[in-house]
C-alpha cells in the first residue's frame, strides 16, 4: 500500500492572521507526527491522535473567536463544520477501539484530507472577509 503523503502548508493558504497561521502549521506539524506513527505501526499512534484532536479542538476555539470579533456572518455554518469533524473523529475512534484495527487508515487519511481541504478551502471565506475589513 502507497505511503500516506505528508501536509505542507504554504504561504498560499495563509488566512493573514499571525495566530491562526501558527496554528494551522502546528496542525499540520501533528498530523505528519501521526501519519509517520500509523505508518511505523507504533502504539504512539492513538496518543498522537488524542494530541491532534485536543489541539484542533483549541485551535477551532480560538478561530471561532476570531470570526465572531469581526462579526463574520458565515461563523454559524463554519462553527457547525468543525464540530462535525470532531464528531467523525470520535466516531472513528469508538469503531477502532471495538475492535476494527481497518479504521485506523481510513481515519487518518481523513485527518489528513479534511485538515487540508478545510484549511486551503472554507477558512478562506473568512480569511478574504477579514482581508477586506482590513482595507477598508
Ligand atoms: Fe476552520
Amino acid at each position: 500500500m502507497a505511503g500516506i503523503s505528508h501536509l505542507q502548508w504554504s504561504d498560499g493558504i495563509s488566512v493573514r492572521v499571525d495566530g491562526i497561521d501558527v496554528q494551522h502549521k502546528k496542525l499540520f506539524e501533528i498530523t505528519n507526527r501521526l501519519i509517520d506513527a500509523f505508518e511505523a505501526g507504533s502504539g504512539d499512534f492513538l496518543e498522537v491522535i488524542s494530541e491532534l484532536v485536543e489541539y484542533t479542538t483549541i485551535h477551532f476555539h480560538d478561530e471561532q473567536m476570531v470570526m465572531m470579533n469581526a462579526k463574520f456572518p458565515g461563523l454559524a455554518a463554519h462553527t457547525a463544520e468543525h464540530d462535525k469533524f470532531i464528531a467523525k473523529v470520535e466516531e472513528f475512534l469508538q469503531a477502532y477501539g471495538e475492535g476494527h484495527p481497518e479504521v485506523g487508515r481510513t481515519m487518518v487519511v481523513f485527518l489528513k484530507d479534511w485538515l487540508f481541504a478545510h484549511t486551503s478551502g472554507l477558512d478562506m471565506e473568512y480569511a478574504q472577509f477579514l482581508a477586506k475589513k482590513t482595507s477598508k
